[in-house]
């Protein structure tokens, strides 16, 4: 039976959006955004300031009820930006308010620099009980379209997805 495959993942400013439609592409996936029902605004700086500062005290939020859940998925995908060098609240809150185990796990992390491995790093952290098998680093996927249509098909087909 083929495997059944949830990606989760959480988008503020609509790169992991995309992110999440392009492994549409090439899977057959259920898919999750997590909706946290309290965000920090918007405007340039006050968005690093309080999402950081939210991100780094583990702020708790409320998410709106999940349509998917982990349990019912062999194989979940957890998709973010990293904010200070870590996880968002909203998945901070999305393992604590449904754990799982058991399953096999893919990371990938969005960030303007490039490089999620302490965003991964902290994320294994939380996961334990699963195995995570791979993790896949975005740069701005929106000013990078066309390369990480292409880093998300090497990944889904490396990774036997
Ligand atoms: C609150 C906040 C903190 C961020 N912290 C980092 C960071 O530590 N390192 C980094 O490279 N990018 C950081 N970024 C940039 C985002 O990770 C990057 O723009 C990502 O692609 C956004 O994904 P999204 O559009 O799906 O929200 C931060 C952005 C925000 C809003």
């Amino acid at each position: 039976m083929a495997k059944k495959t949830l990606i989760v993942y959480y988008s503020f400013e609509g790169n992991v959006d995309y992110v999440a439609g392009e492994v549409r592409r090439y899977l057959r996936l259920a898919m999750q955004k997590l909706v946290p029902e309290e965000e920090p605004p918007k405007s340039a700086l006050k968005k690093f300031l309080i999402g950081g500062k939210d991100a780094l005290t583990k702020k708790e939020v409320k998410l709106k009820t999940l349509q998917y859940r982990p349990e019912d998925y062999d194989t979940v995908i957890i998709a973010c930006p990293v904010w200070a060098g870590t996880y968002p609240p909203a998945i901070a809150a999305f393992l604590k308010q449904y754990p799982f185990s058991g399953k096999d796990v893919y990371l990938i992390g969005a960030s303007a620099g490039g490089n999620a491995s302490k965003m991964f790093e902290k994320l294994k952290g939380e996961l334990s009980g699963n195995t995570v098998k791979d993790t896949l680093s975005l740069k701005s996927p929106l000013k990078n379209k066309q390369a990480v249509t292409e880093q998300v098909g090497d990944f889904c087909r490396k990774n036997g997805l």
